[in-house]
């Protein structure tokens, strides 16, 4: 446990499970204050357990991130209590499922709630903190958001359309504001898991009309579905995305963008370096369209 580490005060959303929830264990392992924030507090009992038995520096919030009052609520007491924020890890996302055609704007726009605007919700309560001179300890501000972004922030499946174009916004607004931070010494850093082993899949949304059988893309979704779901069962665990956050977080110099899993680093590669004819050819082959 470094001592610079015990020093550095983290939040983390979405908490309660997954990527969220090993990254705060990881982080508060290492030493980090760490508040894991979660909308629903109560399912993380099991993590409390952990950090009791461990005497872990970490601490269970309410934080929902499409609610304003509870994002305000929780900057506010992080910062009575510990006077600032270094790092803010923006995690906490699901996964919504269904052709386009198929999805209700209600659904996009709650998709869009969590995913994207969650995001900015946090980080606009967060950055005031993070510029303030007394934050960091060193008398000059500065801090490291964190945005957990996928695969999906550079190439498109199908059926998760809405989902996907969170991941890119996420990614155009990482990039964009990354500059405007700098100058008060705030690293912005992106990560692009592939599939995770996490509660992903289970506490992803299926569209209404999506299930309805009479919808001309019912056996679409489905065969697209279970591919995905498939290749979340063997895939890259949760601990493998915290220990890369963690990485960045203590690096000097960290990359901007951290791809993990053995899948997203083909898929980028190929997204890269080949004609997008033939990228999409190999999607639909991947997806066996
Ligand atoms: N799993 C993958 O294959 C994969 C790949 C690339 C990127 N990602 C991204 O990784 C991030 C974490 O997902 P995961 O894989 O760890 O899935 P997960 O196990 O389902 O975790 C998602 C977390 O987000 C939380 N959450 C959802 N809506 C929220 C809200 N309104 N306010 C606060 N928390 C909320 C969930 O809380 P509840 O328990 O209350 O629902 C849960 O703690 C997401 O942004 C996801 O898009 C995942």
């Amino acid at each position: 446990m470094t001592e610079v580490g015990r020093q550095k005060v983290v939040v983390v959303t979405g908490s309660s499970s997954g990527i969220g929830y090993a990254t705060s264990l990881l982080l508060a392992r290492k030493g980090f204050y760490t508040y894991a924030s979660a909308r629903n507090i109560n399912k993380s009992a099991n993590l409390q357990s952990i950090v009791d038995a461990e005497r872990l520096p970490l601490k269970l919030i309410q934080l929902d991130v499409t609610d304003d009052r509870s994002v305000k609520d929780a900057v506010e007491k992080i910062v009575s209590e510990k006077g600032k924020i270094d790092v803010l890890v923006n995690n906490a996302g699901y996964g919504l499922f269904g052709a386009f055609e198929d999805l209700s704007m209600d659904e996009i726009k709650a998709q869009f709630e969590t995913n994207f605007f969650g995001v900015i919700r946090v980080t606009q309560h967060v950055l005031p903190i993070m510029r303030s001179k007394d934050n960091g300890g060193g008398g000059g501000g500065g801090g490291v958001i964190v945005n957990v972004s996928s695969v999906n922030g550079h190439v498109a499946f199908p059926v998760i359309s809405a989902y996907v174009a969170t991941k890119f916004a996420l990614e155009g607004l990482s990039e964009s504001i990354a500059y405007e931070l700098e100058p008060f010494g705030i690293k912005v850093i992106l990560i692009e898991p592939g599939a995770i082993g996490s509660s992903f899949m289970k506490g992803s949304v299926m569209s209404n009309r999506a299930l309805d059988p009479k919808s001309p893309y019912s056996e679409f979704v489905r065969k697209v579905r279970f591919k995905i779901s498939s290749d979340h069962e063997n895939a890259t665990q949760p601990e493998e995305v915290a220990k890369t956050i963690v990485q960045a977080i203590l690096s000097e110099k960290p990359e901007f963008r951290y791809v993990v899993g053995s899948d997203a680093v083909t898929l980028m590669e190929a997204r890269k370096n080949m004609p997008y004819s033939d990228f999409q050819k190999m999607i639909q082959n991947i997806i066996q369209l």
